[in-house]
C-alpha cells in the first residue's frame, strides 16, 4: 500500500530514513524538519520527496503542514509524527528551556499535529498514523526523566486517539524504537556514545524500515503499540 504521507523530523536518524524508504516504496513524502539542506538534499535525492522546513512546535505549524500536504501532495494518507528530542539532566538540575523544548515537541506538537491531520485523514479510505514515542516511555531511566515522562504521554495520547479514531477508520499506531544510532545523542548534551555503546544500537535504516513494516498492517488490525529492540544473536 502507497498514498500521501508527512514525516516529520525527516532531516535525520530515523525520520530520515522512514522519509526515504516510503518514497522508495512509491509513497509521496511531505519531509518536515527545521534544516532547509538537509531537506533539499532528500528532495533532490528523490523524486517522491517534498521538502517543507517548520518548526512544528511554533503557533501554526502543524496547520501549515497540513496544507502543504493538501496542495503539494494532494491529500494525507500516512501520519508519521517522527519528530522528538531529548536533554540528559537530573530533574534537580533541569533547565526549565529543555523541559519545555522536549514537552512542546514531543507531546504538545505531536498532538496538534495528529490533532489537525485528522479533516485530512478522514478523506482517505486507508488513513493512518504512526506516533515514534519510545521504549523510554515504559521504563524510568535516571536522568531522563523529562524525555521518559514526555514519551510515556505520547504513548498514552496514541492509545486514546485510537480508540478515538476507530469510528473515523483512522488507525493510529506506535512505534517505541530501542537505542537507535541517531544525531539525538549529540542534541541531548550528554557524551557521545562510544563506539561499543553504538555496536548495541539498531541503525536508523532497520528503524526507519519498521515504520515502513507498520504501513503494511493488514486491514482490519491493529497492534497499538510495537516495542523494537535488536537481537544480539542474529541468524
Ligand atoms: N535514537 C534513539 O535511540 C531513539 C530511541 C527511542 C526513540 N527515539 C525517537 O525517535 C524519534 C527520532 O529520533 P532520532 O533518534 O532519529 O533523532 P534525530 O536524528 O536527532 O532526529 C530528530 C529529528 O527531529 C527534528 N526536529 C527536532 N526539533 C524539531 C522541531 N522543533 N520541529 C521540527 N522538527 C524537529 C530534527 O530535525 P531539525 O533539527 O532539522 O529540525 C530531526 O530530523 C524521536 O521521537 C526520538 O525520541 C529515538
Amino acid at each position: 500500500m502507497t498514498g500521501n504521507a508527512i514525516v516529520t523530523g525527516a532531516s535525520s536518524g530515523i525520520g530520515r530514513e522512514a522519509a526515504k524508504q516510503l518514497a522508495q516504496e512509491g509513497w509521496k513524502v511531505l519531509a518536515v524538519a527545521r534544516r532547509e539542506n538537509r531537506l533539499k538534499a532528500l528532495e533532490q535525492e528523490n523524486s517522491n520527496i517534498v521538502a517543507h522546513v517548520a518548526d512544528i512546535t511554533v503557533a501554526g505549524a502543524p496547520e501549515a503542514v497540513m496544507a502543504a500536504a493538501a496542495e503539494k501532495l494532494g491529500g494525507l494518507d500516512l501520519l508519521v509524527n517522527n519528530a522528538g528530542t531529548s536533554w540528559i539532566t537530573t530533574v534537580a538540575d533541569m533547565p526549565v528551556e529543555k523541559l519545555d523544548q522536549i514537552y512542546n515537541l514531543n507531546v504538545r506538537a505531536l498532538i496538534l499535529m495528529c490533532q489537525k491531520a485528522i479533516p485530512l485523514l478522514e478523506k482517505s479510505e486507508k488513513a493512518q498514523i504512526i506516533n515514534v514515542a519510545s521504549v523510554a516511555g515504559h521504563l524510568p531511566m535516571a536522568t531522563l526523566a523529562a524525555y521518559c515522562s514526555s514519551k510515556a504521554a505520547a504513548i498514552m495520547f496514541s492509545r486514546v486517539l485510537a480508540k478515538e479514531l476507530t469510528e473515523r477508520k483512522i488507525r493510529v499506531n506506535v512505534l517505541n524504537p530501542c537505542g537507535t544510532d541517531t544525531e539525538i545523542f549529540e542534541v541531548a548534551g550528554g557524551n557521545a556514545p562510544t563506539e561499543e555503546a553504538r555496536k548495541g544500537m539498531v541503525s536508523a535504516a532497520d528503524m526507519g524500515r519498521m515504520v515502513v513494516e507498520l504501513t503494511q498492517l493488514p486491514a482490519g488490525l491493529d497492534i497499538g503499540e510495537v516495542a523494537v529492540h535488536r537481537r544480539l544473536n542474529p541468524y
